[in-house]
């Protein structure tokens, strides 16, 4: 009876056995031949019909390849469970005496320096650092600083109006109004900020860009404080003596009012495209704070008297890091940026 000639049988279950590649192709070869339905489950359970003579023979021939192969397959899962031991180590090898990667770490964008170096600079000759908003209200920006609604001095300044009724501020002055309405003098701050301006672009004018306002009021604050505070500003964050010249200017809100240039060091005074080709390049705008401010701030200006100005923070970083074109701050540009 073919049905019982274990050979064959034995025979394929080791090739099965021999070419069995993970543990599932295993499990499938344990239920081939021993499962519920398996070829030698089957071959057991039919032994009953035989006569007894034969029963007793292919029985145990059957029952030792049952055996057989119950010791074959837990070889095997041993065998198979060693391959995935094996392949998950090599997989997650670390050599810990390799040096460690570096993490790859940001760094501060060039105008945040110059604003933190300014700020250190003039904390140290006795400033605090104050902020404001850069949506405004039309009365900091402009009325409070002597500039009413149809003055044509409003058209200095192009600006951004927002549908809510506020506007993108041109310049950080509002802050002087702010600070004043809420703190009496003596009082000396800077306010570093970035404001806006709808014009034309250039090598040296940005749409949006920074200024550090500064504001020193008491009793006999002069123009001469001022001169002296702003050289010392200069020497201070340039690390050595810097030429500046201070020219007459207007502005509604300082009386006199000035202009303070500083001499070009992208090219040393003779002329390049950082400094339009006159080898100075204007810094700031500044003054003795007009009586109408003060007023306009809860303050009396027979009381009070003091001086402001508004520096151009880009145009600094210009003259630090001696770069022609104040776009490349804005541009976004790694090669431009990794550079500090
Ligand atoms: C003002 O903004 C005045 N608020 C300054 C001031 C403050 C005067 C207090 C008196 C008292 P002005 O528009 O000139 O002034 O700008 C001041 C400085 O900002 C300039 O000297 C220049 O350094 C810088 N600046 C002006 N326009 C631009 C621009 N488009 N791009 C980059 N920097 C600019």
């Amino acid at each position: 009876m073919a049905k019982f000639n274990l050979k064959p049988l034995k025979k394929q279950a080791q090739k099965d056995l021999n070419s069995v590649k993970d543990l599932k192709e295993l499990d499938e070869i344990f239920k081939r031949y021993l499962g519920k339905k398996g070829k030698l489950t089957q071959v057991l359970r039919s032994l009953e019909k035989l006569p007894k003579a034969k029963r007793v023979k292919i029985g145990k021939e059957a029952n030792q390849l049952k055996n057989f192969l119950g010791i074959k397959v837990n070889q095997k899962v041993e065998d198979l469970k060693e391959k995935v031991r094996k392949k998950t180590e090599e997989r997650e090898w670390i050599d810990v005496t390799q040096p460690g990667k570096k993490p790859v770490l940001g760094h501060l964008h060039p105008l945040t320096l110059v604003k933190r170096k300014t700020e250190e600079n003039f904390q140290a000759i006795g400033f605090s650092v104050v902020e404001g908003p850069e949506m405004e209200k039309e009365w900091y920006n402009f009325d409070a600083l002597n500039i009413p609604k149809d003055h044509p001095a409003r058209d200095l300044w192009d600006t951004f109006y927002l549908k809510n009724g506020l506007l993108l501020r041109t310049h950080t002055s509002p802050v002087q109004i702010r600070f004043m309405e809420n703190n009496n003098p003596p009082l000396r701050i800077i306010i570093p900020g970035r404001i806006f301006r709808h014009e034309a672009t250039d090598a040296s004018h940005e749409i949006n860009f920074y200024q550090v306002e500064g504001l020193m009021v008491g009793k006999d604050v002069s123009a001469a404080n001022f001169k002296a505070i702003i050289q010392e500003f200069f020497n201070r964050f340039f690390e050595k003596p810097i030429k500046i010249r201070i020219r007459p200017s207007y502005f509604p809100f300082t009386e006199p009012s000035f202009e303070v240039d500083m001499i070009c060091l992208n090219c040393g005074g003779k002329g390049c495209s950082a400094c339009q080709q006159t080898g100075w390049l204007e810094m700031m705008g500044a003054g003795m704070v007009h009586p109408n401010v003060l007023k306009n701030s809860g303050l009396n200006p027979k009381n009070w008297q003091g001086f402001a100005f508004g520096m151009g923070l880009d145009r600094l970083a210009m003259m630090k890091y001696k770069i022609n074109d104040i776009r490349l701050f804005y541009s976004g540009d790694l090669r431009f940026l990794n550079q500090f």
